[in-house]
């Protein structure tokens, strides 16, 4: 059988605290970047609690020796923010991996079209193939900016199944076309909203993440 595309939507409290941070209008710019921050690290918090590569080593405490399990720093764990509201998110996800290699994708919508196009790229030429990889997208709306995402790795030889997509609201556009495309992909996400407006925005979503979390 094919792989069906994985959503997971954590029963966290502090996921839907934040979340709900994030969704008031109300909320200043200085706070909302809080939000994605700790939405960020939250949501990786989850994605990585079954995924972040491990190994069992011998230890000297002070008073025996025992056996641990440490963080295996051989395996590659690798972050792409997707620029510019991506960035926020992965402010938080570096406080759980401070050791991660991060590639920036900068990824701009066209605001009649809704097309994506790609301003920078800073993905390497090829990927270790155990690499672990974290794409940070706050909104998936129509899933242009994420697709173009999830291509350029695909260019790059990456297994869907080694990528794990940190997202605050998705719509069913979007997730409709990672499953057609891309159906071994693991989503983790604060919620799903069922619609998306003529601009290309999710409602009730959250508004412009870009522009919230920046004061733009
Ligand atoms: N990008 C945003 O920032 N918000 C949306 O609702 C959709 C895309």
């Amino acid at each position: 059988m094919p792989p069906q595309l994985r959503v997971y939507v954590p029963p966290h409290p502090l996921i839907k605290h934040w979340l709900g941070v994030a969704r008031d209008a109300a909320t200043p710019p200085p706070l909302f970047k809080s939000a994605m921050i700790e939405l960020g690290r939250w949501l990786t918090y989850e994605a990585i609690r079954d995924w972040l590569p491990t190994e069992d080593l011998m230890v000297e405490t002070p008073l025996g020796s025992c056996t641990v399990t440490m963080v295996n720093p051989e395996v590659p764990m690798v972050v792409v923010p997707i620029l510019r509201a991506g960035l926020a998110l992965l402010e938080g996800a570096q406080t759980l991996l401070p050791l991660a290699s991060v590639y920036h994708l900068g990824l701009v919508r066209n605001e009649e079209t809704l097309e994506a196009s790609c301003y920078l790229n800073k993905l390497p030429r090829e990927f270790h193939p155990q690499t672990r990889i974290l794409i940070t997208e706050p909104m998936m709306a129509t899933g242009g900016s994420i697709m173009m995402a999830m291509a350029e790795l695909a260019k790059r030889g990456v297994d869907p199944a080694f990528i794990r997509i940190i997202n605050v609201i998705a719509a069913p556009p979007a997730l409709q076309k990672l499953g057609g495309n891309y159906p071994a992909v693991t989503i983790y996400t604060a919620m799903i909203d069922e619609e998306v407006n003529h601009q290309g925005y999710i409602i009730p979503g959250l508004g412009d993440a870009g522009d919230r979390a920046f004061g733009t």
